[in-house]
């Protein structure tokens, strides 16, 4: 078993979910590789005490990125910091010669994705990705098989979103996602834009333009000391844009929804694809459900096929059981590792986020901003 080590550098929200899955990597099966956490770094050093207590191959605990990566022990690293850090530590990663699992939107804008590209270019040999869940839910990976296998006919839409209630409180606090300077312009867009862009980037579904409404719903915010201040950031984004579907060469339109207020949703990803042939939608609200209209004339129906536990990466799992949002992680995590230890993902649709469809989503969003302004279609 090749083991690689890696390290984490923001050891918060994320940085527990994939060292909780490398801590179960046990329940894959099949894997000829798996990741050791040797090294982590957090500013708060509080937060490190779970690790330490639960990861015994630690050996270094620090506040200083730079001291993790010196470290020679450490082959990769999983970033999962603020936004506005992105570009000085990805950067500084892929410098170090270590490969690099970055988190969304990977930039705090178009030109911080910009000059991560730019250094890895330089520097070619790291393996370099974003993290993003949801295609690994196994209906995503049967919508991926349906895409391979142009089962859609002719694609008349395509909706996708990621739908959160997470700040549907206007006296919950603020916190760093909400402000311009941690967060990004993007707002919303930045926070879970990557989500509902993955799987039609990865299907070479490139929008060409996009008219965007960007909604400031909860303009102050409790500041969590007793005072108020400005909420600046979008809190909601619906995008409308153009496609041509290279499998026909036809135009469709594809509607993105990000939204931070979303009324009687908690974290819900939804891929809807409509087609002369096949339509299918799912929705993480029913995670086990997809919903398939084969149309060949006749009747129409929408049916629904449990999908269980048929995963990319085999588990101990049995195919009946459900899974849920632990095992999207997991099947990411090994998405990952398999790509460093392999140089390419299992499948098309079994692959991380790559730097040129983070990049895209850059071009998307610094689109959307502008078409928000000028109450315009802009080009992508
Ligand atoms: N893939 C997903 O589903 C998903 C979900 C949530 C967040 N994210 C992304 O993950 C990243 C982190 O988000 P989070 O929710 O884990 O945030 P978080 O606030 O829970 O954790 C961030 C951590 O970074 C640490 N940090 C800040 N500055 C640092 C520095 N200079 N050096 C070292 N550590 C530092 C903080 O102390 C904190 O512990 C963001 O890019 C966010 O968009 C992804």
């Amino acid at each position: 078993m090749n083991k690689i080590r890696f390290g984490i550098i923001g050891c918060g929200l994320m940085g527990r979910e994939f060292a909780s899955a490398a801590a179960r990597w046990c329940h894959l099966t099949g894997l000829d590789a798996r990741p050791e956490i040797v090294a982590i770094c957090d500013k708060n050093r509080a937060i490190c005490d779970w690790y330490t207590v639960n990861f015994p191959a630690i050996k270094q605990v620090t506040d200083d990125y730079r001291a993790l990566l010196a470290n020679p022990d450490v082959e990769a690293v999983y970033v999962a910091v603020p936004h506005n850090l992105h570009r000085e530590i990805y950067c500084a990663v892929i410098e170090a010669g270590k490969h690099l699992m970055g988190e969304k939107p990977f930039g705090i804008d178009k030109p911080a994705c910009e000059a991560i590209l730019a250094c890895l270019k330089r520097h070619p040999s790291a393996m370099v990705r974003c993290a993003s869940e949801s295609p690994f839910f196994p209906a995503m990976q049967k919508i991926g098989e349906l895409i391979d296998r142009q089962a859609f006919g002719q694609i008349l839409e395509v909706n996708t979103g990621f739908l959160h209630s997470s700040d549907l409180d206007p006296n919950k606090p603020i916190h760093w996602k909400r402000v311009i300077e941690l967060n990004g312009e993007y707002g919303v867009m930045g926070d879970l834009g990557m989500h509902a862009c993955h799987v039609p980037f990865r299907a070479g579904w490139f929008p060409r333009n996009v008219r965007a409404i960007l909604s400031d719903i909860v303009k102050t915010r409790p500041d969590g000391k007793g005072g108020t201040v400005p909420c600046l950031t979008w809190d909601n984004a619906t995008l409308f844009s153009e496609v041509i579907d290279p499998a026909t060469s036809e135009p469709f339109p594809w509607t993105l929804k990000t939204q931070r207020i979303a009324p009687g949703q908690r974290n819900n990803w939804y891929t809807e694809i409509l087609g002369t042939k096949v339509s299918v939608r799912w929705s993480s609200v029913n995670a086990d459900i997809l919903e398939i209209l084969e149309y060949t004339g006749g009747e129409q129906a929408w049916k629904q096929i449990q999908t269980g536990h048929e995963t990319a990466f085999k588990t101990i799992t049995g195919d009946i059981f459900q899974f849920g949002f632990g095992d999207s992680i997991l099947q990411m995590w090994a998405s990952f590792v398999h790509e460093i230890a392999h140089g390419t993902p299992l499948r098309r649709f079994v692959g991380c986020v790559t730097p040129d469809e983070a990049a895209m989503s850059h071009r998307l969003f610094t689109a959307a901003l502008a078409s928000q302004k000028n109450g315009s279609t802009e080009k992508v």
